[in-house]
C-alpha cells in the first residue's frame, strides 16, 4: 500500500517522475497535456489505433458507445477546455466526428502527440512494493513490462455495457445500445417491432431515430421516471445562460461562502425549483403518456436531455411502456402482465464502471462507483488517480481537465494531501450522489488546492 502523508509527494531518489496515463479519450488527452506542461515525464497508452475514445465512431477498440447521428448534448461553451474552444463557426452541438476532429486539433495545437502510444493496451497494473506501478502492456511489438511512479486511470466510464438479466427466453435479437450504429446497423430495423429499454439520453434518442426510420412499432420501456428536459427552447440551447455549467465559472459569493455540502444542497434546491417551475407541465404530459412519475427532486439523478421524445410519444411513433418483467419467446412481458410481440430488444441500460487492468482491492467498482477524495484520489493511495469519473450537469471534458490539474499539482509538490483521517472523512462515492455541478466542483478543487499549498508551505517551515 502506498504511503499517505501530510507532506508533498516525494519521488524516489534519483528517479525521474515517470507517470503513465491509461487511455487517450478526452480525459486521457487533457491529463497527458496537463502533466507534460507541469514538467512530468508522461507516457499515455491507448489500446486503439485512434485517439478520441468514445468519439471515434466504430472505434476498433470495440468500446465506443457513439452512434452515427450522435451530437453533443452539451453546448460548445460548456464543453470547452479552459485554454481550447471549439471553432466559432461550428454548430452549438457538434456531431461526433467534429468532436473527434477537435480532440485531434487539441493534441496538435499543444504538440503532445509524441507522448501517446496508440495500439498499446494496458493489460495489468500492479502496485510495486513501496509505491509505484508495474504495468504489463501489449503493444505493436508484443507484450512487455514497464514501471511508473504514478498511474492515472483515464480509461473511460461508459464502455462496459450493463445488460439486464430478465427471466425467460427471447427468440428475437437482443443488443446493447453500444452495438447500435444506425437503423440499419447492426440490424436492419425497417418494419420490425422494436423494444428499447431505458429512458436515459441514449434510449430516448434511439427510440425517436428508429421510429422515424420506419420501424414497425417502437416501445420505450422505463422502470423508473426521470426529468426529461429539451435540448433547445425556441432554437436556443436550453442550458445557454444557466450559471455554473463550467468548472471555471465564477461562483457567486453568497454561495461560495457556504460550507461545501451546504453549497451543493442549496444550489440543487434552487436549480430544482427552477426546473420544476419551467418543466412540471411538460413532465405531466410524459406521465399521461405512460412513463413512470419523475422523482420529486429533478437532480436526484441526472436529467435526460431529449428534444424529440415528447413529440414522438404524443404522435404515437413511440409507445411508453413500464418495466419488463420477463421475456416470452417472440415477446416481452411488461409489468404487470402485458405481452407485446417484438423482433428486437435494444438495451439502452447504461454502463458499468470497470477497470479490468486494476485488481478489485485497488479499484473496488462492485457498487458501480468509486469512493474518492475530491473525486480523484483513492483514500489509501497517493500514486493512483482517477480522471473522468463523474456524472455532471454540464460537460464532462472540462471536469476531466480540472481533475488533471489537481493531479499535476499533487505530483509536482505544489500540493500536499491532508492527513489520512481527513481524506477518509471526506472521500465519497463519485457517481451515486446528486448530479455533480461543474461550477461548484471546480470551486471545491481550487479551494482544496489552496489548502494543500498552504500545507506545503507550513511543512517547509517546520524544523
Ligand atoms: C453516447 C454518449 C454520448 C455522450 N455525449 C456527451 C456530450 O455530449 N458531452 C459530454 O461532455 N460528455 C458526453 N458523454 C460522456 C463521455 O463519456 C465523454 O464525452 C468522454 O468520451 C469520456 O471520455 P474518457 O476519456 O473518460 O473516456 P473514453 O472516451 O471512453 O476514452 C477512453 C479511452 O481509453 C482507452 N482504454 C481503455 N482501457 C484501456 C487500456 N487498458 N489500455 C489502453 N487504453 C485503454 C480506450 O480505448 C479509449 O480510447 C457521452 C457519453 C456517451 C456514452
Ligand atoms: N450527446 C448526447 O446526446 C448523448 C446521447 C446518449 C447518451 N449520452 C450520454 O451517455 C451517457 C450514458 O447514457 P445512457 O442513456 O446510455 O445511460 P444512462 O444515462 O445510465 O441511462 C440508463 C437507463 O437505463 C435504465 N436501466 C438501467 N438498468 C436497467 C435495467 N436493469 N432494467 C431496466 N432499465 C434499466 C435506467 O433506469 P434507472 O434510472 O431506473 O436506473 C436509465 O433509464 C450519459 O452521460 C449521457 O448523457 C449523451
Amino acid at each position: 500500500m502506498a504511503r499517505i502523508s501530510g507532506h508533498p509527494k516525494q519521488w524516489p531518489e534519483g528517479q525521474g517522475q515517470r507517470v503513465c496515463v491509461v487511455g487517450a479519450g478526452p480525459s486521457g488527452l487533457t491529463t497527458t497535456k496537463t502533466l507534460i506542461e507541469a514538467g512530468l515525464q508522461v507516457d499515455c497508452f491507448e489500446a486503439s489505433p485512434d485517439i478520441g475514445g468514445h468519439w471515434v465512431l466504430g472505434n476498433p477498440n470495440g468500446r465506443s458507445s457513439a452512434y452515427r447521428s450522435l451530437r453533443t448534448n452539451t453546448t460548445k461553451r460548456m464543453s470547452r477546455f479552459s485554454d481550447y474552444e471549439m471553432p466559432e463557426h461550428w454548430s452549438e452541438f457538434p456531431a461526433c466526428e467534429k468532436v473527434r476532429e477537435w480532440l485531434n486539433l487539441y493534441v496538435d495545437h499543444f504538440g503532445f502527440r509524441h507522448a501517446i502510444r496508440t495500439k498499446t493496451e494496458v493489460i495489468s497494473a500492479v502496485p510495486r512494493e513501496g509505491g509505484g506501478w508495474q504495468l504489463v502492456l501489449n503493444g505493436p511489438d508484443g507484450w512487455y513490462t514497464s514501471d511508473y511512479d504514478a498511474l492515472i486511470a483515464a480509461s473511460g466510464s461508459y464502455w462496459d455495457p450493463q445488460i439486464p438479466d430478465w427471466p425467460g427466453t427471447f427468440s428475437g435479437k437482443m443488443i446493447h445500445a453500444q452495438e447500435y450504429l444506425d437503423p440499419e446497423t447492426p440490424h436492419q430495423l425497417n418494419g420490425l417491432d422494436v423494444v428499447i429499454v431505458g429512458i436515459g439520453n441514449t434510449g430516448c434518442e434511439l427510440a425517436c431515430e428508429i421510429a422515424k426510420a420506419g420501424a414497425g412499432t417502437v416501445c420505450l420501456s422505463a422502470r423508473s421516471g426521470t426529468w426529461i428536459l429539451p435540448k433547445t427552447i425556441n432554437g436556443v440551447a436550453a442550458a445557454e445562460g444557466v450559471p455554473l455549467t463550467h468548472p471555471t465559472d465564477e461562483v457567486p459569493s453568497e454561495l461560495a461562502c457556504l460550507a461545501e455540502e451546504d453549497r451543493e444542497a442549496f444550489l440543487a434546491q434552487r436549480a430544482s425549483q427552477t426546473i420544476k417551475q419551467a418543466h412540471s407541465e411538460r413532465m405531466r404530459r410524459f406521465e399521461h403518456l405512460g412513463l413512470p412519475p419523475a422523482p420529486e427532486h429533478p437532480l436526484l439523478k441526472r436529467p435526460t436531455i431529449s428534444q424529440d421524445i415528447l413529440a414522438c410519444l404524443e404522435s404515437g411513433h413511440v409507445i411508453a411502456k413500464p418495466a419488463i418483467t420477463r421475456l416470452d419467446r417472440d415477446a416481452v412481458v411488461f409489468a404487470p402482465d402485458e405481452r407485446v410481440r417484438a423482433d428486437v430488444i435494444i438495451c439502452a441500460t447504461g454502463y458499468k464502471l470497470s477497470y479490468p487492468y486494476l485488481s478489485q482491492d485497488v479499484a473496488d467498482t462492485r457498487e458501480n462507483d468509486l469512493t474518492l477524495f475530491c473525486g480523484i484520489v483513492p483514500p489509501d493511495r497517493d500514486d493512483l488517480f482517477f480522471v473522468g469519473v463523474s456524472r455532471p450537469t454540464g460537460a464532462f471534458w472540462p471536469i476531466a481537465e480540472a481533475q488533471a490539474k489537481f493531479v499535476a499539482a499533487l505530483l509536482t509538490e505544489g500540493y500536499s494531501l491532508p492527513p489520512a483521517r481527513e481524506i477518509e472523512r471526506r472521500a465519497r462515492p463519485m457517481l451515486n450522489r446528486l448530479a455533480l455541478n461543474p461550477g461548484l466542483y471546480g470551486l471545491s478543487l481550487r479551494e482544496e488546492l489552496e489548502r494543500g499549498r498552504r500545507r506545503v508551505l507550513e511543512g517547509e517551515e517546520l524544523p
